[in-house]
């Protein structure tokens, strides 16, 4: 028992590091259902009870809760180990009886059976889809397959959607949920570290149209999000790096001390050890969910998640999304962005050489490949986010504070692109 307790407070201080609200509970009845207080050293709000006791002896359930105040309120249970839990908590989130699984083959020969398992033995019936991997995949065209399939199969207004893989699937699967019979419940279980920190959190799902990326697409939060760290070790590290891009990001915009523990623990996390992995995940979800909680719709503060965004989508559409991941765009844009900041005399060196620094040892590029600067301009200019032609650009004057900036001369950019990306 006491080899129990030491392991468990190890856990529980690993847990209070992270600001991570979780309850413990085991069948032992002398601790079941108990949820530790952290004694007031954090936010009364960032502590609550999550699932109640599952399965048998200690089962760690720690989760970042996303909170509108309503019945969409939901958790992000981020745990090693936790798929074998699927079907134990997706019973506690929803009603039916029915599940559609969409995945793809490779993932879904990875990581399905122990979830189908989980599901079955939750009394659980499954009807399974599975779509193509990559970024092609995301288009009205297989919404609508998923659809019928769906119906199809008979499947009524209580059964729901689990997307089983990385943000494609999410965002594919999370729009199917959306439109079905006007809208069912749905169900993320994020297999990329991109996924997991942020196409996971914050409710947008959506699929691309020929014209664009992500430009058809609903708000629709999810019932319970469930985040196995482990499935990273299948990942391959170049997908790994676009993950810890976003996770760097949700630092430098919101989160000082996070990034502090993201340059002290970097080479941890890299190396996918399980207890920094697990804090750092639930970490940036937090810092995620705190910013959409506040602005589920993006008419403000949401926009600062956008940091190198800007530039970002603009590389990656140059190099006709083969050049870079996502992340690594991304991953160039804050550092294009940290550069301007400073031109613009809104930041020190020293907030700028912090970025580079962490963003190099994470892999991540800092440095472009001799892009035509004129085409990288008026790719941005056409930008999602633009408004009439015009960039707002999030800039970062401290680490851990971002605010959007609206008039930057194209002078100003355009140098900041040439020192970064260099001129082709
Ligand atoms: N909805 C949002 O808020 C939001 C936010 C950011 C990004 N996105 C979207 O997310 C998408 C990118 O997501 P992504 O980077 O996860 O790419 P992805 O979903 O295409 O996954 C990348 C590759 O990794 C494979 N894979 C996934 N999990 C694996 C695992 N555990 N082991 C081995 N292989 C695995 C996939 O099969 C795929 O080939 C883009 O479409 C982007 O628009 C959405």
């Amino acid at each position: 028992m006491l080899l129990m307790i030491t392991s468990v407070m190890a856990d529980v201080k690993r847990l209070l590091d992270a600001g991570v609200c979780f309850c413990y509970s085991c069948n032992s009845s002398a601790r079941a259902g108990m949820i530790l207080d952290p004694g007031g050293a954090y936010p009364a709000e960032a502590w609550l009870t999550i699932i109640p006791p599952t399965g048998k002896g200690w089962t760690g359930m720690p989760a970042v809760w996303i909170r509108f105040g309503d019945k969409r309120d939901y958790p992000i249970v981020v745990d090693p180990g936790v798929l074998a839990a699927t079907g134990t908590l997706v019973k506690k989130r929803v009603q039916g009886k029915t599940a559609c699984l969409v995945s793809h083959p490779r993932i879904h020969r990875l990581y399905g059976k122990i979830v189908e398992g989980s599901l079955r033995r939750s009394g659980m019936k499954i009807l399974r889809i599975l779509v193509p991997e990559g970024e092609t995949t995301k288009t009205l065209g297989q919404v609508e397959g998923v659809i019928g399939q769906m119906l199809h199969a008979r499947l009524d207004r209580a059964s729901f959607i689990v997307a089983l893989g990385g943000g494609v699937v999410g965002d594919l699967a999370g729009l199917a949920a959306a439109i079905y019979m006007r809208g069912i419940e749905f169900i993320q279980i994020p297999t990329t570290l991109l996924a997991q920190v942020d196409s996971s959190v914050g409710g947008k799902v959506g699929v691309n149209h020929a014209q664009g990326k992500n430009l058809i697409g609903a708000f629709l939060q999810p019932r319970l999000v469930i985040t196995d760290p482990q499935v990273l070790k299948t990942l391959t590290a170049r997908q790994l790096r676009s993950g810890l891009a976003e996770m760097i990001k949700a630092g430098i915009i919101a989160d000082s001390g996070f990034f502090r523990q993201m340059e002290e623990h970097i080479q941890d996390i890299a190396a996918l050890d399980m207890k920094w992995m697990s804090t750092a995940i639930a970490r940036s979800c937090r810092i995620k969910g705190r910013i959409v909680e506040k602005d589920e719709r993006e008419k403000g503060l949401r926009a600062i998640l956008n940091y190198g965004h800007t530039f970002g989508h603009a590389l990656e559409a140059y190099h006709q999304y083969r050049g870079y991941t996502h992340g690594e765009a991304v991953a160039l844009g804050m550092a294009i962005a940290a550069h301007l900041a400073l031109l613009l005399g809104l930041c020190k060196t020293e907030t700028v050489s912090r970025q580079i620094s962490l963003l190099r040892q994470a892999g991540l590029p800092v440095k472009g490949k001799r892009e035509e600067l004129n085409r990288i301009e008026s790719l941005m200019k056409v930008d999602k986010k633009a408004s009439e032609g015009k960039n707002k650009f999030v800039l970062t004057p401290h680490i851990g504070h971002a605010r959007i900036v609206k008039q930057i001369s194209s002078f100003s950019v355009h140098r900041v692109l040439k020192a970064v990306l260099g001129s082709a």
